[in-house]
């Protein structure tokens, strides 16, 4: 289900809340830009919960995504958490995450009820699996509603820490924002926004967005994957039920694919003009990697491709980003640290 709604062909269905909520994200940013990492949650979860539910989230302490986020919180707690309150915890968890999966859908159900939906994910498949019988629609609803559910917890933190690298790369190489920037302008000649018909035509910013991507991996070492029957690699015998963790971060920041692979370099995706291709030496494209492997790869990855480009370029469109200063104005040249976890 998720694959289908979720494919290639179908991304450019989610143009226009993508394009609504990055101009809405200028605006943040312009008012508050201190709030950065608010606003890009903001619209990460904005998106996601207009494609999903149809649902438009409001403002800050919007109710859907309070919910969400205090069932996200369970995956910071450590595994070894101690104590006899970890039960309790685990009972408060398992509503949370049940709520975050049921309150936004049976809000989109109400409205399903009474005509009033937007069209999203949850409204196309319920429109399908009504058309295919009423036996259809009662038998597969709870998966629809799981697949709608998984949805906020796959596509905001992850959206939100590639946006958040994207900024701290523009910081750390400035050079890269006059170059892109330089792209921008002589396309657009500051008489609009960027759009998505615009892709072709600015390859540097798609070699940014490449960058970012693999520069900061959003899951250095992807999700585990279990073997579903006995297999060989390389000469190693991998029995069925072993789990296989890919290292992307190895993949994508191998020195030989990837020559000074700590440095922030678009440039190693372009040749004059435009972006390489499978002819050009070592093209090998962090999406790839980037977003899993094989069947369990990340469903979401065009929808996400498409919203950090419409990202990425508008800001870059309207904003210098710049190091913050200190009192005597000289700027503060930030230390990059990351959190750790499964998402970095
Ligand atoms: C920059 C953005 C994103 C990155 C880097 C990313 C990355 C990933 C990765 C690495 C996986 C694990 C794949 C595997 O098991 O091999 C994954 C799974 C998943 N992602 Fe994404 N993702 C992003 C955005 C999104 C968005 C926007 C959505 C939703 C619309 C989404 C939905 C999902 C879902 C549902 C899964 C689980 C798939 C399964 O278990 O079969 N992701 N993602």
């Amino acid at each position: 289900m998720f694959h289908r709604q979720f494919s290639q062909s179908a991304a450019p269905v989610h143009w226009n809340v993508q394009r609504k909520e990055a101009h809405a994200l200028l605006r943040r940013l312009l008012d508050t830009p201190e709030d950065l990492i608010e606003h890009l949650r903001h619209n990460a979860a904005s998106v996601i919960m207009n494609v999903t539910y149809g649902i438009n989230i409001s403002s800050k302490g919007d109710r859907y995504i309070t919910i969400a986020e205090k069932a996200l919180a369970v995956k910071y707690i450590p595994e070894w958490a101690p104590g006899a309150g970890f039960r309790r915890k685990a009972r408060e968890w398992k509503k949370a995450v049940r709520e975050m999966r049921d309150a936004p859908f049976e809000t989109t159900m109400d409205a399903i009820k009474e005509g009033t939906a937007s069209p999203s994910f949850v409204l196309n498949l319920f429109q399908e699996l009504e058309a295919e019988s009423k036996d259809c629609l009662k038998n597969n609803i709870e998966v629809v509603k799981g697949c709608a559910g998984m949805s906020y917890a796959g596509g905001t933190e992850s959206t939100l820490s590639a946006l958040s690298s994207f900024v701290l790369a523009i910081i750390l190489y400035p050079e890269v924002q006059e170059k892109a920037q330089e792209e921008l302008d002589h396309l657009l000649d500051h008489s609009r926004l960027p759009d998505f018909l615009d892709r072709d035509s600015l390859p540097y910013i798609n070699a940014i967005v490449k960058e970012v991507l693999r520069w900061s991996p959003v899951a250095p070492l992807g999700l585990p994957h279990m073997a579903s029957e006995d297999d060989e690699y390389n000469g190693y015998f991998i029995p069925a039920g072993t789990t296989v963790v890919g290292n992307t971060w190895a993949i994508l920041h191998n020195p030989i694919t990837f020559p000074n692979p700590s440095v922030f370099n678009p440039d190693r995706f372009l040749v004059p003009g435009k972006l390489k291709t499978s002819s050009d030496p070592s093209p090998l494209d962090p999406l790839s990697a980037t977003f899993g492997y094989g069947r369990r790869i990340c469903p979401g990855r065009y929808m996400a491709g498409a919203q950090l480009w419409i990202s990425i370029a508008c800001i870059l469109a309207v904003f210098d980003i710049k190091c913050g200063v200190d009192e005597d104005g000289r700027p503060v040249r930030p230390h990059p640290t990351f959190t750790s976890g499964l998402i970095r």
